[in-house]
């Protein structure tokens, strides 16, 4: 046992630069690992998570919890609901994954300060109404998409990250994955606030 969790400790400072490796990550998804689907969504899901950039969304807040997490969860959930209702299971894990992939933390934590101060740039600046968060947020994470994940972005995708904010952003989605993307970003931030997750 204590040479194994010395290999473990050795192993997670080997791989570390910064940011979670592989093993660190996999203690960190301890909330959805047992889950039925959790190694082949993983998979699926393993180049963006350990990607720095993505890793940066831990320090975003989202309600209690992180950015990272709220994305890691809708993520899981809509690949599931995809399996089991005849939906892409590809393109709703990687939308669920990187629907809230905009640039600027909107929330002041104290995890930020961990960050450059670029990522704080919008906290606190004063916007009109329909420059707010919840309007502009999910057609500047599709931005950040490309600018960082373009060999993720498909129609399809693209469109479940861009409309997953209806009905406040009154653009209708247009398909199956981006109904069910918005559908359980609503579940999952529900549970989040009720303390569920
Ligand atoms: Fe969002
Ligand atoms: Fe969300």
């Amino acid at each position: 046992m204590i040479i194994f969790t010395f290999l473990f400790v050795l192993l997670n400072l080997i791989s570390y630069n910064g940011s979670m490796g592989e093993l660190e990550l996999r203690k960190y998804l301890k909330v959805i690992k047992n889950e039925k689907y959790y190694h082949d969504w993983f998979e699926l899901v393993k180049p963006i998570l350990l990607s720095d950039e993505f890793q940066k969304r831990i320090k975003f807040k989202h309600h209690h919890n992180s950015v990272f997490y709220h994305c890691i969860l809708v993520s899981y959930r809509s690949y599931e609901f995809a399996i089991k209702h005849n939906v892409n299971p590809y393109n709703c894990a990687i939308a669920g994954l990187l629907h809230d992939f905009y640039p600027y933390a909107w929330q002041d934590s104290k995890s930020l300060k961990g960050l450059d101060s670029s990522y704080s740039k919008k906290i606190g600046v004063k916007k009109k109404f329909f420059e707010k968060h919840g309007f502009t947020h999910a057609r500047e994470a599709l931005e950040n998409v490309y600018k960082y994940y373009p060999e993720y972005s498909n129609e399809r995708i693209d469109n479940a990250i861009l409309r997953h904010m209806f009905p406040l952003n009154i653009a209708v989605p247009k398909y199956k994955e981006s109904w069910v993307i918005t559908t359980q970003d609503k579940i999952v931030s529900v549970k989040e606030l009720l303390g569920m997750y």
